[in-house]
């Protein structure tokens, strides 16, 4: 058996904002059959200590930089659970990452830096009865696991580690001034250390410092050696280019399952499509729209810049003259809220907007909506146009990241050969979305070619067999290589 501790800053079900969630959530059970035990280390949130009940303390640190703290030990549905017990970092109103305003904590760095100093303790033999093979730090937050780990005195029991970038532009940049309570030796100040433009990166530490980085897609493994996309890292991705690979993300079928689904008002499988009918007349009441014979599009999504949400809030009045409608649901930047609901205020009946998260709503919007809108400017995987594909609800999306590496476009060859699963447009502009939206619409109006588009999105295979094999793979190739 391979030891992975897996390390991350939110894990469906107890904390989500985000894919990131989904994905460490999924991927105990996604590696499991391929010979891989993996623990997931998260910080101790009220809702994750609230979760808990009585858990078992496995060690105690009187000075965590700077503050008590304690590693419990629980468990994640069947999967182990480590728990970063430190109320003066964790234990506080408003979401992981800031206030309920959305305003980051000031002492993100110490909070963050805790998780991976804590992790790499872990991968470096604090336990003397837990061995890991594999540190496995998701995202800037558990980055510095990978930096510690580097930086920790070399012992026999030392993990090898992987980093995996969900979203680069999220970078954990900080002021030089934190340096000297991170507890590394002064060495590590430096452009082959945590130095980055002046500051501290942690990002960009563990880039520099894991023994293998992932991204969650071939296409967005690419993208980031690009200036474009690399945000200000692209040239530390080229140097390390040898050791970047890119693992499309899966869905979890016990979760996002149109046959199983309890959030759905009519499950349905892809011989029963016209079940679906009744999830939108129940989309169409939540959402105060009325009856329509054009498409009807959603959104789920983060209402921000990189979902291309401030280009799509100006192509609405297109999208309500060609007869669709939409049903959007999200939170994100005030700006742009404001944008969608006078849009709803525009088109009562045609628009409806709810803003806010729920997870709920989400499946049902999935199960009832016909086209699900995806305008990213980059995207890293993406999970909601896997979730529609698997959910028979067309997804409309860019050409970038994971959206281009899990659609096929209804081109003329794709639809004639019946492979097409979506529509895929280059360049976001509202030109180009207003387009798509057209060219939707068209497709929905010839009912064959729609049916055929939902079939071959359900059939498609996105479920974490291959990824899982994958992760297993790199993890053995990472230990197999230490052993060497
Ligand atoms: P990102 O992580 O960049 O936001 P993903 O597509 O990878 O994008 O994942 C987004 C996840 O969050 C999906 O599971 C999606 O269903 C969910 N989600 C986004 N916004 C909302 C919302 N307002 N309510 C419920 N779920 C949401
Ligand atoms: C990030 C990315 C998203 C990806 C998710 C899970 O939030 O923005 O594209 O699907 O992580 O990997």
């Amino acid at each position: 058996m391979t030891e992975v501790l897996s390390v991350a800053s939110e894990v469906f079900p107890l904390v989500k904002t985000g894919g990131l969630a989904d994905v460490a959530g999924a991927l105990p059970a996604a590696v499991a059959p391929h010979g891989v035990t993996m623990t997931t280390l998260v910080p101790g949130y009220p809702a994750i200590r609230a979760a808990l009940g009585d858990a078992r303390p496995l060690h105690r640190y009187d000075n965590l930089l700077g503050v008590e703290a304690q590693l419990l030990e629980s468990r994640l549905g069947s999967f182990p659970l480590l728990v970063l017990d430190a109320p003066a970092l964790f234990q506080r109103s408003g979401g992981p990452y800031g206030d309920s305003h959305g305003v980051d904590w000031t002492d993100n760095w110490r909070r963050f830096a805790a998780l991976g100093r804590a992790a790499a303790d872990l991968a470096s033999g604090l336990l003397s009865d837990r061995h890991y093979d594999i540190l496995h730090a998701h995202d800037w937050q558990a980055a510095m696991g990978a930096a510690y780990l580097s930086y920790a005195p070399l012992s026999a029991r030392r993990a090898a580690s992987v980093v995996t970038v969900h979203n680069i532009a999220f970078q954990g940049r900080f002021d030089r001034a934190i340096f000297d309570f991170l507890g590394l030796p002064p060495h590590a100040y430096a452009v082959e250390g945590v130095e980055y433009y002046g500051g501290v990166g942690f990002l960009k530490a563990g880039l520099y410092t894991a023994d293998a980085i992932t991204t969650v897609s071939p296409t967005y493994a690419r993208e980031i050696r690009m200036p474009e996309f690399g945000m200000g890292l692209q040239g530390l991705i080229a140097t390390r280019q040898d050791i970047v690979s890119g693992i499309v993300n899966g869905i979890d079928p016990a979760i996002w399952n149109p046959q199983t689904d309890t959030d759905l008002v009519k499950r349905y499988t892809s011989a029963t499509l016209a079940n679906r009918k009744t999830n939108k007349t129940a989309v169409e009441a939540g959402f105060n729209l009325s009856p329509g014979d054009g498409p009807l599009f959603t959104v789920v999504s983060r209402i921000t810049w990189q979902k291309g949400m401030d280009v799509l809030a100006g192509q609405l009045d297109v999208l309500v003259a060609a007869g669709a409608r939409l049903a959007l649901l999200g939170t994100g930047e005030a700006a742009l809220e404001a944008q969608y609901r006078a849009a709803a205020a525009r088109h009562p009946g045609r628009i409806g907007v709810a803003i806010g998260y729920n997870e709920k709503i989400s499946h049902l919007l999935q199960g009832g909506a016909d086209a699900i809108l995806i305008p990213s400017r980059f995207e890293p995987c993406g999970l909601t146009q896997l979730y529609g594909l698997a959910y028979g609800c067309v997804p409309v999306a860019s050409r970038t990241g994971g959206l281009a590496d899990t659609i096929v476009d209804a081109n003329e060859a794709a639809v004639t050969a019946g492979v097409a699963t979506g529509i895929l447009f280059d360049g976001v502009t509202g030109e180009r979305i207003g387009d798509a939206i057209n060219r939707t619409v068209a497709l929905y109006g010839q009912p064959a070619v729609w049916r055929s588009l939902q079939r071959q999105g359900m059939k498609a295979d996105f479920s974490w067999q291959r990824s899982g094999a994958r992760y297993a793979a790199l993890y053995q190739g990472l230990l197999a290589r230490a052993q060497a």
